[in-house]
């Protein structure tokens, strides 16, 4: 692990993960004020970063409301000032008794269950300190992942109990609607959120029939908070985690401009095969990941800035081959040790690449920001 901090981003060594900082706190202050323009409460998802730094930014200096997807997030960030922390992924009893030490850490600390198993789990395990469970429920709109499907009245079911245990508090209601990722476009994707909001509210509707009161109803995906349908103002939170660096997955999508992506793998040429028409570079799989390799996707899904004829067309492990879309490759251009800088297609999986992030604006490194790891 690199332990100087260069000055310059063409002194960074390579491969390395960029992150030019006054993209980051443009895409923070734009969802900001989407949500205060809708009256909604942000809860920003870790996952996509997972640096004390970036949450910093993207709750406005608050360090209070995140959504995190493993203990370890949850542990870093207990443990350097954050409150009301949401774990954002289905509880099981292997996870109780790490739970039970953040729920005593900090002020509020939530988890969420989609099943009968889950809520068996906490209540076989009380918290011990006088202070109810917050337990959310996860509902399964259209995204068909973890979540009680929003038509089964499972929901009902959960719900009473939590609300009828002492022990514990029902919070509301979670949803990941990563449907929205099917869209394309901020009209299709508004009226793919406008749908999931309709179907949460009915599922709210239906629990008041039964007496309980939802208080909260959080919803985050980065197309559907990017692009949000002014009938989203309905919900209480939301909790998109990728805009935070966004990436050439929702350029396509259209959540973002290609200007907004704030994340970056720097690599360098370090051989040429002129015989195959192809440029080595020090970024294999292990720098920038696999995401983007699979399905129907295009062949080559990455993007090399400022080089469109250049495309990454093969990874190993460590190498990176990269050959142009058109012609032959100007090898008198790319000498051994140029630097290239590729755009992830799925910023998630490539920043989880990487021990260290380089901090920058312009061409200047300003930091050095080391993410959790683990689970
Ligand atoms: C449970 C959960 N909530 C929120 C998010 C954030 O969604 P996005 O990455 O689209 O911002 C994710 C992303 O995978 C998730 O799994």
């Amino acid at each position: 692990m690199a332990t100087e901090m260069p000055i310059e981003v063409l002194n960074v060594p390579t491969p390395s993960f960029l992150v030019d900082i006054d993209k980051l706190e443009r895409n923070a202050r734009a969802m900001q004020d989407r949500c205060k323009h809708l009256g909604i409460q942000l809860r920003p998802h870790t996952k996509t970063h997972k640096t004390i730094e970036a949450a910093d930014i993207l709750c406005g200096g608050q360090k209070r409301c995140i959504a995190v997807s493993t203990l370890a997030e949850a542990d870093l960030y207990s443990d350097n000032g954050f409150d009301d922390i949401l774990f954002a992924f289905v509880i099981t009893e292997n996870k109780i008794v790490r739970c039970r030490q953040l729920h005593n850490k900090i002020g509020a600390f939530h988890v969420m269950l989609d099943s009968k198993v889950g809520y068996e789990a906490l209540e076989k395990s009380p918290t011990g300190n006088g202070k109810p469970w917050s337990v959310y429920i996860e509902i399964d709109v259209k995204y068909h992942r973890t979540g009680v499907s929003w038509q089964s009245d499972d929901i009902v079911n959960l719900a009473s109990l939590i609300s009828g245990n002492n022990g514990m508090t029902f919070r509301g209601l979670y949803c990941h609607n990563g449907d929205t990722y099917n869209y394309i476009g901020s009209e299709a994707i508004k009226e793919a959120g406008r749908e999931s909001t309709e179907i949460l509210m009915k599922v709210k509707q239906r629990l008041l029939q039964h007496s309980i009161n939802c208080g909260v109803v959080c919803m985050g995906s980065t197309p559907s908070c990017s692009h949000p349908d002014e009938s989203m103002s309905l919900l209480e939170e939301f909790s998109p985690g990728n805009y935070v660096f966004y990436d050439v997955m929702q350029k396509n999508i259209g959540s973002c401009s290609m200007d907004d992506i704030a994340g970056r793998v720097a690599t360098r040429v370090i051989s040429q095969n002129v015989d195959h028409n192809i440029l080595i570079i020090d970024c294999g799989f292990l720098a920038i990941s696999k995401d983007g390799m699979e399905n129907n996707l295009p062949k080559s899904p990455w993007i090399i800035q400022d080089n469109p004829n250049l495309r990454l067309v093969g990874m190993s492990q460590e190498l990176g081959k990269v050959t142009t879309v058109e012609g032959k490759v100007d090898f008198a251009k790319y000498p051994i040790g140029t630097m290239l800088f590729i755009y992830p297609y799925h910023s998630c999986a490539t920043a989880a690449m990487h021990p260290v992030y380089y901090v920058h604006s312009g061409d200047k490194i300003m930091a050095m920001w080391r993410p959790i790891r683990g689970w």
